[in-house]
Formats: structure tokens, C-alpha cells, sequence
């Protein structure tokens, strides 16, 4: 992150806040796009970042929206419904309703009661829509198999749901590339068998490869050798419809950093310690594996980014939370700490500003602001009291 933009937070703007990079987070979308040219268009799963969703519009063919809150979010950023896929576990009939009624033409269906949900609704409204039945890697989501070419052969007289394809996801932070092209085959696999079994032509995949990132400095960048494995898999593939790869960490992780304040300092038997602003509450990598993982991060004094390379000086860094769990790093090396230094995380642009125990001990949730260079920092949403909703009765 530029010196500048910190030094900002020296000075007016408060801490812990997200900043995300928009400039960054383009470029990464536009080389991914191009990356995948002839192989799948992009799905953002906005539950990584729904404040992000609007700055990538023109450059994501579709979102995936997995509730009724991200729905309306959608909404409000103005977001094309023709962009919209309604996805998820538990769709409720209000919500479909007005997701339907909206001009939404693109749903999953992970169950008998969302087959019928939306067939009730269609007919109700009139409406046809384009469904993808979700095949489960043996979890809660999705459907299986049998279940799936059942849908499949009743949809062939259904007068308002087209069937359009198949969606899978099975996970994250994927890092063997073997699983995500043994998917894919079964994904392929699946298309024969309702080509050839059900006398179905599917012409829609949509594919949550679940791609690594190394959000850790040990951590190795995988890409070089998953997505030329992608690539060869999908070219072997039958099915010739639309491949989509349904992604979140893998297109916001790296625009955002988390930065916080130094809060209060000091050595509690022999070990030092350093007392962030923020905490485990906001900060979120993958599931909550850190305090022994080195994360990307930077130390600013007076808006100067430090060199800590060859400091042998370490803390233990915690957040503001009762709790001895808000450890974000042991033996972080730092220079000659002192309060009010400001020490960013980076890649902290997916999940972190969701996925966070927000609510816990009432601190205020961060506030968030887009940088660019052409327009600076821009605050898009300001710190929120949690403590507020924590007990709603006002004096
Ligand atoms: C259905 C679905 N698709 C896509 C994603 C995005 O996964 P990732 O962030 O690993 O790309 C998720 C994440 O939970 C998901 O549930």
C-alpha cells in the first residue's frame, strides 16, 4: 500500500479499517478473465466481498448471491439482474418471490422443496427461469446424483423452468490439482450421462474450483501449475456449452489490506507483547489458522513503511478482544514499537470483512474505504457501533 494512503490514517482517518485497492483488484479480475479466455467466464461468489461487487461489474459475467441479504444488496448497487445467480441452501418462498418478480432468471435448486418452491412461484408469476441443479460433495449441499437426473427428467415437461446445467462447489483453498481435474471429469461425466442416459443437452457448468491462495508467507503459489491443469482438464472435456468458474477468494483476496493501530505495548514475563486496535474480530485469512502463520504485512511509523527483515525483536500480536484466543501473530518482528505505529495485513480483501466475529465484546466494526490512484481514498462504509446491536434498548 502506498505510504501516502497510510500516512492518511496517521493523521484524520481512524483505525482498524479495510482499505481495498480497486486498482488492483481490476487488474487481477481483467488477468484472470484473460487467463481463462477460451476456457470458463467468471462467477464472483460475492460472499467474499459484497462491497466489491459494483467495482467489477463490467468485468464478471455473473454473481453468484447465496441469500436474501445479498440479494438485496445487489439491489441497492444497481447490480444487472441478468448477472444474477440465486444460489444457496434454504430458499424461502418470499424471497423467491421477489427475487423472481425482480426479472432474476438464474436459480439452483439443492433440494425437493426448492424444485418445488420454484415451480409453485414460476407458475404463479408466469415467469420462466433457467435452473442448475446442484450435485453435492457429500455435505448438507446440493443433490445426489439420482436425484439430480430425476429433476432432470421432470423438467423436460416442465412448462416454465428450463433446465440449464449443473453447479458444484466443494471447497476452498484447494492444493491439489489433482481434485479439482477429478472434478471436472466427473462434472464431464455427469454431462454424458444426462446426454446420453436422459436425452439431456445441458449447456451450463458452473464450477467453484475453490483455487489456493497464499495468504501465508510460507505458504507456495500453486497457480503455475493448477490452472494449466485446469486448462488441459477442460480441453478434454465433451461438454461444449458454458463453462463458468464460480470464485471469491481467488478475485478479492489480494486487493485488501487491514489496518490497524498500535494500542498499547508491553514485556509480560519475558515475552513482549503489542495490543492491536483490531483483532481476530475483523481479521479472517482462511478459518481462523493464525497466531503461527506468517501473514503479509508491513510496520509504519509516521506513514514510513520499516524494514523488519533482519529484526530479531519479536511480539506477540493481539487484538483488542477479552479473550487470549485475539493472538493474530506470535514472534511478529517489529522496530522499536511504539503506540500509534500503524501495521497493515495484507490480502485481507476476501472473507475477512464478513466472515469476522464481528459482534463479539461490542467494538466497532472497521471502517471500509475503496483507494484508486485516480480517486484516493473514498469511505464507503464508516465504523459501525456493534454495541448497538448488542443491546438495543437506548437511554
Ligand atoms: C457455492 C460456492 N461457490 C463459490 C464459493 C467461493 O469459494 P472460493 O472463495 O474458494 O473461491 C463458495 C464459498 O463458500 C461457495 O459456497
Amino acid at each position: 500500500m502506498d505510504e501516502r494512503v497510510i500516512a492518511e490514517f496517521g493523521k484524520e482517518k481512524t483505525t482498524p479499517a479495510f482499505v481495498f485497492d480497486t486498482d488492483v483488484l481490476r487488474d487481477n479480475v481483467s488477468k484472470l478473465k484473460n487467463t481463462f479466455e477460451h476456457t470458463a467466464k467468471l462467477c464472483y461468489a460475492m460472499k467474499a466481498n459484497p462491497f466489491i461487487i459494483k467495482e467489477i461489474e463490467d468485468l464478471v459475467p455473473y454473481f453468484e448471491v447465496c441469500s436474501p441479504g445479498e440479494h438485496k444488496i445487489c439491489k441497492r448497487a444497481g447490480i444487472d439482474v441478468s448477472k444474477i445467480v440465486i444460489s444457496g441452501v434454504n430458499k424461502e418462498y418470499s424471497d423467491i418471490e421477489e427475487a423472481i418478480c425482480d426479472g432474476i432468471t438464474i436459480f439452483t435448486i439443492e433440494s425437493i422443496a426448492h424444485f418445488e418452491l420454484l415451480q409453485k412461484l414460476t407458475r404463479k408469476h408466469n415467469k420462466i427461469i433457467k435452473v442448475l441443479i446442484r450435485i453435492t460433495s457429500g455435505n448438507q449441499f446440493g443433490v445426489d446424483e439420482e436425484v439430480l437426473y430425476n429433476f432432470s427428467d421432470r423438467l423436460k415437461t416442465d412448462s416454465h423452468m428450463i433446465l440449464a446445467g449443473i453447479q458444484l462447489y466443494s471447497g476452498t483453498q484447494k492444493k491439489k490439482t489433482e481434485d479439482v481435474v477429478a472434478e471436472l471429469e466427473y462434472l464431464d461425466g455427469i454431462y454424458k450421462t444426462l446426454r446420453d442416459e436422459h436425452g439431456v443437452k445441458i449447456n451450463k457448468i458452473e464450477y467453484g474450483p475453490g483455487l489456493f491462495v497464499p495468504y501465508f508467507v510460507n505458504d507456495k503459489d500453486i497457480s503455475d501449475k493448477m490452472i494449466p491443469a485446469i486448462k488441459g482438464s477442460v480441453a478434454n472435456m465433451e461438454f461444449d456449452g458454458e463453462l463458468v468458474f464460480e470464485m471469491g477468494r481467488y478475485i478479492a483476496a489480494e486487493c485488501g489490506s487491514y489496518v490497524t493501530s498500535i494500542a498499547d505495548i508491553k514485556k509480560n514475563r519475558q515475552n513482549n507483547y503489542c495490543i492491536v486496535d483490531g483483532g481476530i474480530n475483523h481479521l479472517n485469512y482462511y478459518g481462523q489458522t493464525m497466531a503461527m502463520k506468517q501473514m503479509f504485512y508491513t510496520q509504519y511509523k509516521n506513514g514510513q513503511a520499516i524494514d523488519n527483515t533482519d529484526i530479531d525483536e519479536k511480539y506477540t500480536v493481539c487484538g483488542s478482544l477479552c479473550t487470549v484466543a485475539d493472538v493474530i501473530l506470535r514472534n511478529m518482528p517489529l522496530t522499536e514499537p511504539k503506540i500509534g505505529d500503524i501495521i497493515v495485513f495484507d490480502k485481507t480483501g476476501a472473507y475477512s470483512v464478513t466472515e469476522g466475529i464481528y459482534m463479539f465484546l461490542s467494538r466497532n466494526m472497521p471502517a471500509i474505504y475503496f483507494y484508486s490512484k485516480k480517486r484516493g481514498l473514498e469511505l464507503v462504509r464508516d465504523e459501525f457501533e456493534t454495541n448497538r446491536l448488542n443491546y438495543l434498548k437506548e437511554n
